[in-house]
């Protein structure tokens, strides 16, 4: 459960951080991805508490080993243009774009690359490019105003406030971590880039995308699979290749491996051409281009 308020972990006093009942409450501070000089892993682990529109940008690095692998395996990666789709931080394209080398270009793309920031007194309150706010903190508190009308109308002041000086004090923040900047800045075949997976990419086509962790149910309904399904489709060219992964949660089990699919575009339709393990969406990427499914 997404707990709306929460406390700063290591910003309290010892002896309220370690009371028994108390202590899960505490959390990482969001406001980390604010900071220029965050340590790679402290910013991806930022990434967790950040909620925009229906998704987290939670992310991870050295999670996707089996399904790059597979990538590497099935396709011919040789100055391919490789867009990675909902790629948050951009933690996982570094991974990848390290591992295959001879790409020719490689896209980080994300919906949601950018937050603007507004200090309001001791708060800093974070909105999204439409406009919503999606995080009010200070040293000591988060709090997620979309996740509960309480916390909403405890901060309405503050949110106010922020909205009222956005245009002219707003501080926009790339959400990147500093190794994928750092990427960025030292390979020109590498950029980062807005785009929603709900819309078709447009020209030159990509030759591979990938899609980690977006295409997901507990983001999303069937019927918008399908459409994103079918933007991503006509993204690609005759013969490029959609790679589709999830990291799975099962009670018990720790850290269980990445489930993933290949597809290879056909005309209308995405024939599978290799995977790993049950990928979650594998049954609706079969419904793409056949008769009968909406677009
Ligand atoms: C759970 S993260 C996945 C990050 C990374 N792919 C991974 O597997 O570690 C989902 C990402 O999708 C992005 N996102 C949400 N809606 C999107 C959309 N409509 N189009 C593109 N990206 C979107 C979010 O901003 C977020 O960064």
């Amino acid at each position: 459960m997404r707990v709306p308020i929460r406390p700063v972990r290591g910003r309290w006093p010892t002896r309220i951080e370690r009371f028994g009942p108390l202590r899960r409450f505490f959390r990482r501070d969001p406001l980390t991805i604010l900071d220029e000089n965050a340590h790679a892993d402290a910013y991806r682990q930022a990434m967790d508490s950040i909620y925009v529109g229906n998704t987290i940008k939670v992310t991870g690095s050295a999670r996707h080993r089996v399904p790059d692998q597979l990538l590497i395996d099935t396709v011919a990666l040789e100055g391919a243009r490789i867009v990675d789709l909902g790629a948050s931080d951009g933690s996982t394209s570094v991974d990848l774009a390290e591992r295959v080398d001879d790409f020719g270009e490689f896209v980080i793309a994300d919906l949601h690359l950018t937050v603007t920031v507004v200090t309001v007194g001791r708060w800093h309150v974070l909105f999204d490019t439409d406009g919503e706010c999606i995080l009010v903190g200070s040293r000591r508190l988060s709090a997620w105003p979309e996740l509960s009308r309480p916390v909403a109308a405890l901060f309405a002041g503050v949110i106010r406030r922020g909205r009222e000086r956005r245009a002219a004090e707003g501080r926009e923040v790339v959400l990147l971590n500093p190794d994928t900047r750092r990427l960025i800045a030292a390979d020109e075949r590498i950029s980062a880039r807005v785009h929603d997976v709900f819309t078709v990419w447009g020209e030159p086509r990509p030759d591979v995308i990938k899609v980690a962790n977006l295409l997901r149910r507990l983001y999303f309904c069937d019927d918008d699979l399908v459409r994103a399904l079918h933007a991503v489709r006509d993204s690609l060219p005759e013969g490029g290749h959609l790679m589709v992964v999830d990291n799975p949660r099962i009670p018990g089990v720790v850290d269980p491996p990445p489930r993933a699919g290949i597809w290879q575009r056909d005309g209308d339709r995405l024939v599978e051409v290799a995977r790993a393990g049950d990928p979650e969406i594998a049954d609706l990427v079969e419904l793409v281009g056949t008769a009968g499914v909406p677009k």
